[in-house]
Parts: C-alpha cells; structure tokens; sequence
C-alpha cells in the first residue's frame, strides 16, 4: 500500500485533523513515511488565519512541485484544511501539478479521494463542499505507543464559529457552528481512558459556544458545562483542559467548574484581542476591557494558581497609540503567563480588510515589539516565582532536544523538564523547581509517586 506524509500548519485543531487523517488512511492499510521524500502521497493541511500561514504553506507545495517533477513523478501532492477550503479550485490552477484539495468538512474522505486518483479512476479532485454532521467525523486517533499520544489526547468536540469577529477568517473556513453530542464525545474520551490517555483536551474553534443550539442551559449550567461535568465523570482520567474559549462564555457555570472539578486544570488560554473598548466594538468581540478583567478575577478566585494566557492582535485598522497603551496597561493588570501577539493580517472577504485606518507595517512592528518586551518581562517574573515550589506534573515522555531529559507539565500547563527515564512515562508525580529557562521550569522529582 502506498505512503502518506502529512505536513500541518496552524492551530491545535488542524494538528487534531491531521491526526484523524493520518488515522485514518492507517486504518485503510496506508503507511506512514517518516521523510517527504519516500512518501508516495503527500497532504499539506494548511492554515488561513494569517496571510504568511498561507505563503508558508503555498511555497512549500511549489517546492514539492519541483521535486516531484524532478524526482519523484508519481507523487501524489494535495492541500487539505483551512486554505484549501477558502481557495478551492484555484489552488490547483495556480500549481496544476497539485492533484487534490480537501476542504474541512471532507477531510473524512481522504481515503476514498486518494484510492480514486492512485487507481487512475480520477485525475483531479476538488471537495470543498459543506457536509451534514461532518463535526463527528474527526474521531480516530493514532495512539501508536509513540510518546506524547498515549498520555494526553485531544478531542474535537464542535467545528466553525459563529461569532465574526471583523479580523477573522474562520467562519469562512471552518463553517457554521456545529457540535458533536455529549455521549458521542463521551465515548471518544473512555475509549481513549481505555487505552491509557490520562489527560484530554476538548478542541474546537469557539469551545464555549459548545451544544448552544441543541442543549438548554440546566440548572444554571451551559451546554459546556455540562460536556465538562459529563467527561468528568469518567473513570482513570486524570486531567480535562479545553481550547480554545471566547470570554464570553465565561459564566459564572464556568468559573465555579474551576473550583467544584478537581480534573478541570486550571488553565485557561482567553483571547483577549486588545485592551481598548473602541478596539474591542470595532472588532465585533462581544465584551469589554472591564468584563475581561471580572473574568480574571473570578477565575482567580476560584483558583489562585490558574495559568492564564492570551491572544493579542496589534495594528487592527484605526488602532491609535492610545488604544495600544490600553493594551498594555491590561497586560500590566493582568499579568497573563504567556501571551502570543500577532500583528494584524488583512484577511479576505472579512470586514476589517476594508476598513479605513490601515495601520502602517512600521507601526505594526514597532507595537508588536513593545508588547513582546513587556509580556516576556511578566512571564519571566512569573516563571521565576516557581523556584522552590513543589508541582505535579504529567509526565509526556523524553524531551525532543535532550533525550536524557523528560518532559512533562504542570496542571497549569507550564512545561517542566526533568532527568527521567521511561518508568516516569504517563506518570503524575511531583518534582521541586530548582530552576527556568525561557518559558520552562527545570524540576528535582523530589517525591515521587509511583
Ligand atoms: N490578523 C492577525 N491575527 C489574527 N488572528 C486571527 N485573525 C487574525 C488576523 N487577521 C489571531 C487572533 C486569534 C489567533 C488564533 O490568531 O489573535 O486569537
């Protein structure tokens, strides 16, 4: 049977995707290249949320082109995912070479579209069509015992977005918001409990939106609320995360989840976009500066500890010096973990492409550097508090830099490396932080709890 090599772009969902994909041809007796070079097919499953996401991934195709024609000429070369559905057919008259796009809601039809172009039955194809129920089609896992996949998980529980936020292309791509059923989900997770995962992460695009339409809020419970108390429930899981939310889905359901689910981790990664009520109007976001900071603060009532990161987009059309500072006197408020900053992107078909105001790259650059130098300065502090403290962690497996050294991470989601071996491997035990490095704990597994 042919080989497959598939090259992600992007978010924690598309890696997700890529997975089921990958699981999925496995299942129908594909193998997996370890190199592009000996792989008879290779996929690309792209990301739009960014116009240089989009260069990376068309570039590297146009590479792959070359070769193949140099090389290797019966290589099967497609594009799956966010940009293959934005760009549809035009992907390919642009590299004619290119032999498949699969848009989103098709990626469960890898298999079928490759048999069909390898037995020669189709020389072409192009699948960018909305499918009914397609959210419960990214399902199969790999779980092949390689380290990291046996201990944590994630899960995809609801595809597309309905919030059209002004910047964003996802509701484009990704669709209407669609979520899979609570036992459906359910399922999922106990299968992968069974076969030795002790850490889950619930995937979507607006996780929080979660079930809105099909399930009724009870006893003053969300939707998403009550997915977290039902996978929960399951027997020998240890830890439940979830990615990614939108502050408006921060209740008082959800806040007091934090503190009633000993599995919930508490970590939360909250999209903040910008500090500035005009800003946050003109980005259609749905809240403003002082609900962000009451969320914190429930948030860190309920769990003084919760790691807190963030998004920042910098140079949004119209964003005056004074609006950047209100960026930075949030960030200073809030102290998050981490945060990743972006510079704004015009993307196609959204509102703030055209908007008035463009902000100039030089600006862009210089904010984003600003933000940078401030976020690393609080993180840094942040992370230096760790020192002397005992943490629990789960531990994934070897680190990809030193082999010598495991990894693993704190319920706040801070990675912590250590000298371990393969006996530490799924294990929660808790090490003492003797020391950081940029954005990483080095911890003494003191007390271990085998
Ligand atoms: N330009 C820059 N950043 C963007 N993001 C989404 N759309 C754009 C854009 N057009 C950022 C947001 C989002 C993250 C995944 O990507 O901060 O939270």
């Amino acid at each position: 049977m042919p080989s497959v090599f598939i090259k992600t772009y992007g978010c924690q969902m598309n890696e997700r995707d890529s997975e089921a994909v990958a699981a999925q041809l496995v299942a129908k007796g594909y193998s997996l290249a370890k190199t592009e070079s000996a792989a008879d097919v290779i996929l690309l499953n792209t990301c739009s949320v960014r116009d240089l996401a989009e260069q990376k991934a068309m570039n590297k195709m146009k590479n792959l082109v070359g070769t193949a024609k140099k090389d290797r000429p019966n290589q099967i070369l497609g594009y799956m995912g966010c940009m293959a559905q934005s760009r549809g057919k035009e992907l390919i008259e642009k590299l004619p070479d290119v032999d498949l796009v699969i848009g989103t809601q098709k990626f469960h039809r890898t298999a079928d579209y490759l048999d069909e172009i390898l037995s020669g039955k189709r020389e072409k194809i192009v699948d960018v069509a909305a499918e009914e129920k397609s959210e419960a089609t990214i399902r199969e896992h790999l779980l092949n015992g390689s380290a990291k996949t046996s201990v944590s998980a994630f899960v995809s529980i609801m595809q597309g977005c309905n919030q059209y936020c002004t910047f964003c292309i996802v509701p484009y791509t990704r669709g209407e918001e669609r979520s899979r059923t609570i036992p459906d989900i359910v399922n999922e997770c106990r299968e992968l409990v069974a076969r030795g995962v002790r850490e889950i992460t619930l995937l979507g695009q607006i996780v929080t939106s979660f079930g809105k339409r099909d399930l009724p809020a009870l006893d003053g419970k969300s939707a998403f609320v009550q997915l977290l108390d039902a996978v929960h429930e399951i027997e020998g899981l240890e830890r439940i995360r979830f990615t990614s939310p939108h502050p408006k889905g921060y209740g008082d359901d959800l806040a007091e989840a934090y503190a009633r689910l000993p599995k919930l981790c508490e970590s939360a990664h909250i999209p903040l976009q910008s500090g500035s009520d005009r800003l946050l109007k003109l980005m259609h976001r749905g809240y403003t500066r002082e609900r962000f900071l009451t969320i914190i603060k429930k948030l860190r009532a309920a769990k003084p500890g919760i790691g807190i990161t963030t998004d920042i987009i910098v140079g949004f059309p119209g964003e005056t010096e004074e609006d950047f500072e209100q960026t930075l006197s949030l960030c200073r408020e809030v102290e998050f973990d981490n945060a990743y900053i972006f510079k704004y992107s015009p993307r196609r078909d959204t509102p703030a492409a055209d908007m008035p105001d463009q902000v100039p790259q030089e600006i862009r650059e210089e904010r984003n550097h600003r933000l940078l130098d401030l976020i690393n300065e609080i993180a840094a502090r942040k992370y230096d508090d760790f020192i002397g403290r005992q943490v629990q962690i789960l531990v994934e497996g070897p680190s990809k830099k030193n082999a010598a050294r495991y990894t693993g991470r704190t319920r706040c989601n801070r990675i912590v490396l250590f000298d371990g071996s393969s006996r530490h491997q799924g294990q929660l035990m808790d090490v003492k932080i003797e020391r950081t490095g940029s954005f990483t704990l080095y911890g003494d597994p003191a007390v271990v709890n085998l």
